[in-house]
């Protein structure tokens, strides 16, 4: 799709960078001078702008609150040594984006508007990436329904935007996750492989019941049998059970992450066994005792490598080994640092350098 809009920049008159330490912030916390976005009415994109960051005027009866026509993705940029600053895999996320799209019924963004206006605002708020080993600036960019009216029907007025803010780790520590085997995240012909606003929403609950016995996060599992593992809260899930590694085939409930097939890139270049197929939570406690259920950890954009350190299920917990034992996991979140880091040869082309 493409489109000629042209952006128009509105710069803020004094960056307020300097009022943080932007390697050391929460996660999401904390936004960037700028803002980037689009507007769409009348079957078209209109306008697209970068202005200050600020808050958006609003009806109370804009259609992405009522019925959430909304959807989202998360990508980063990082600074190297020598200060340049790079995306890792735009491309990936614009594409995702329009997937999810289409399947929200909401226009696609242009290529044009998505990489134009990403751009623009990385090289605008470039003293925000973090340079520290572990920060990124997280990029967050958003569709939503932009309606005033309470009738349920896609909405004819959109607004795409994009903010963003520097982040350092998004798990602190190594996680327990708990199987879930009572709510469901996702069904087949669902959203689940898309990332709709609301799959988000909905996993709340449960999660906070599994974080009051203990667990950051869940382990979904499939809706019908409650006896494969399909995805955990905020990343895919992967294990490497007798020095194969082993992640949930993608389907219908699944949500196709970028950091997800990295890490399955990687493991293919180094000549590992790789199997993308059902994954049972059986296998999964088998494997742990007899001794084989060598790493298991999610992988997502905010998360990056996120290693399980225990896995709950029908009041037992199953221990991993210890995290510094773990070569795949340990290797993969390493290689990945280095090439975000232009410490090792891009060979896939993953990066794109902004300034
Ligand atoms: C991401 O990893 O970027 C996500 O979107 C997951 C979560 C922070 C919502």
């Amino acid at each position: 799709m493409t489109s000629t809009v042209e952006i128009k920049v509105n710069k803020i008159a004094k960056s307020r960078v300097g009022e943080y330490d932007v390697n050391n912030v929460p996660f999401g916390k904390c936004f960037s001078d700028h803002m980037f976005v689009a507007e769409y009415s009348d079957g078209k994109w209109q306008k697209a702008y970068i202005e200050p960051y600020a808050d958006i005027p609003m009806s109370y009866a804009m259609s992405a609150l009522h019925y959430g026509q909304a959807i989202f993705e998360g990508m980063k940029a990082y600074k190297n040594e020598k200060g340049e600053v790079s995306l890792f895999r735009p491309t990936a996320n614009f594409q995702r984006m329009n997937k999810s799209a289409v399947r929200m019924a909401m226009p696609e963004v242009p290529e044009e508007i998505f990489m134009g206006g990403l751009l623009e605002l990385i090289k605008l708020d470039k003293d925000w990436v973090p340079s520290s080993e572990t920060g990124s600036l997280y990029i967050r960019p958003f569709l939503i329904a932009t309606d005033e009216a309470i009738g349920v029907k896609a909405s004819d007025t959109y607004k795409f935007v994009i903010i963003t803010c520097p982040a350092g780790k998004y798990y602190s520590e190594p996680i327990r996750v708990l199987v879930e085997t009572n709510y469901i995240r996702a069904v087949e012909g669902g959203v689940g492989n898309v990332k709709a606003a609301g799959n988000y929403g909905r996993s709340l609950y449960p999660t906070k019941l599994a974080q009051q016995k203990g667990y950051q996060q869940e382990i979904w599992t499939d809706s019908m049998t409650h006896s494969f593992v399909e995805e955990s809260g905020t990343m895919n899930l992967m294990f490497v059970i007798d020095g194969t590694v082993v992640t949930p085939k993608l389907s219908d409930t699944i949500l196709a992450g970028i950091t997800r097939d990295s890490v399955l890139t990687l493991a293919r270049d180094w000549g590992m066994n790789v199997e993308e197929r059902k994954v049972s939570l059986k296998e999964i406690e088998e494997a742990q005792q007899v001794g084989k259920l060598n790493e298991a950890f999610g992988v997502g954009t905010a998360a990056t490598i996120a290693h399980i350190v225990a896995i709950g299920h029908n009041g037992k917990d199953y221990e991993l080994p210890a995290v510094e034992a773990r070569k795949f996991s340990n290797k993969v979140d390493q290689t990945l640092r280095d090439i975000r880091k232009s410490r090792a040869e891009d060979k896939h082309k993953w990066m794109l350098k902004v300034i």
